[in-house]
């Protein structure tokens, strides 16, 4: 880009000095023809009148007609009753057969007009087009800056590679982050509003409702009860996801194992699980590396593994196999469950999707978003697949220390 810019002003510098070259030279420096012969016609009357004057008007008629071959273009008159002492009045020089006296009339600096007139434009449709794509870029600001979103300049600057075509990708890049940035914000507020008025709606029905009947009050308990921890672990899940979405711009990591976060929470699910059969096998090395913030990766593993729990059927397995290669640690939660609908395998880490399998009145659909913030906090990935014969797997990759 800046070897064709340099290439454009260098060009056209050397263009606007050939042309002023090029006028300069073609121009004919003598004195135009048209003052030469009223300089001559001048001579010529003054020629003839000093004659006149000092000699007589024969003698001033006799010059003209030896010098008159000379002199094709003027015609001389000798008014009649001419004599010495009238000479400057009765001797008329003209230019013979009406000859043209004003071919002189072209301007001296017209050409020199011309050519800046011409390399003018030039300039101006060479900086127009320079400026074309800061124009374009200022002008899609100001549109992102009013709202418009969906702003894209790739096909408003139609260049093909460089510069330009970068900075068009960059820009539109910018902004569809953006856009999906404040969507997901928009649905998020959407979201959250719509779970909490639910149980704020019953909860205040129940307040109604006692006040009228009070006898019903060990009845409303319990689903009071329900309600307000519903509110509770909402509360709690949203302030989680806002807290990790915040970290991304301080991270605070450190060397830690990643076995020893797996290991508490295992052995937490293997106790849980032994009331409904369900066996917890871990396969992997005792020591996992990796550099990271504890609390974070805690919460993820927490709520995949407490999904499998949910999930798995009575007497179900979970298995939890973890790989280390020299970059990266794989773990994966296996469970023996329904799995999940393939279409909304995607979606599963959104804040406050449940899938058609969830069951009604539990869960809050932010498990597995807290889990998604926290692998990407930490640069990894974190996908869902179904299992072969049934089951979903929950693969986590995370960057390996050193
Ligand atoms: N192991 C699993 N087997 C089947 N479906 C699952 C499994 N894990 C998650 N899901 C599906 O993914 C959805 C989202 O899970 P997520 O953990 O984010 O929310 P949740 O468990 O419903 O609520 P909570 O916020 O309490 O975790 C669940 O509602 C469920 O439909
Ligand atoms: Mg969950």
């Amino acid at each position: 880009m800046l070897l064709r810019v340099f290439g454009y002003i260098w060009g056209s510098l050397l263009l606007t000095m050939l042309l002023f070259v090029g006028l300069v030279s073609g121009l004919d420096m003598s004195a135009p023809e048209g003052a030469m012969r009223r300089m001559d016609r001048e001579l010529m009357q003054r020629d003839l009148v000093f004659l006149a004057q000092t000699d007589s008007v024969a003698a001033a008629q006799s010059h003209w007609q030896r010098v008159a071959a000379q002199h094709p273009d003027l015609a001389v008159r000798f008014l009649d009753a001419c004599s010495g002492d009238t000479a400057e009045a009765c001797i008329e020089v003209a230019f013979a057969n009406n000859s043209n006296a004003a071919v002189d009339a072209v301007p001296f600096l017209l050409p020199l007009l011309v050519g800046a007139a011409v390399s003018a434009l030039g300039a101006i449709a060479l900086s127009q087009w320079l400026t074309r794509p800061l124009r374009t870029v200022s002008s899609a600001l100001q549109q992102l800056s009013e709202g418009q979103l969906n702003t894209r300049i790739r096909d408003r600057l139609q260049t093909g590679t460089g510069e330009v075509a970068r900075l068009a990708a960059s820009f539109d890049h910018a902004a569809e982050r953006l856009q999906e940035l404040t969507e997901s914000r928009q649905r998020l507020f959407h979201d959250v509003s719509h779970e909490i008025r639910s149980p704020l709606a019953r909860l205040r029905a129940a307040v109604a409702l006692l006040e009228l009947r009070p006898e019903r009050l060990p009845e409303m308990q319990q689903k009071m009860e329900t309600d307000i921890t519903r509110l509770d672990q909402l509360v709690d899940g949203i302030l989680t996801l806002a807290r990790f979405e915040a970290y991304q711009t301080e991270p605070e990591v450190e060397a830690l194992d990643l076995a020893d976060i797996l290991e508490p929470i295992l052995s937490d699910a293997t106790f849980e699980g032994e009331q409904r059969g369900i066996h917890v096998a871990y396969d992997g090395p005792d020591s996992l590396p990796m550099n990271g913030h504890a609390e974070m990766l805690h919460r993820a593993f927490e709520n995949v593994v407490r999904n499998a729990l949910a999930y798995s059927p009575d007497h179900g397995t979970i298995a939890v196999c973890c790989r280390a290669t020299e970059r990266s640690l794989v773990v994966e939660v296996r469970d023996s469950g329904p799995g999940v609908a393939e279409g909304e395998l995607s979606s599963l880490f959104q804040p406050f999707v449940r899938g058609a399998n969830a069951t009604a009145g539990q869960g809050m659909g932010l498990g597995l978003a807290i889990a998604a913030t926290a692998v990407s906090f930490h640069g990894g990935r974190i996908e869902a697949l179904n299992a072969s014969p049934t089951g979903l797997v929950i693969r986590v990759t995370l960057p390996a220390s050193g």
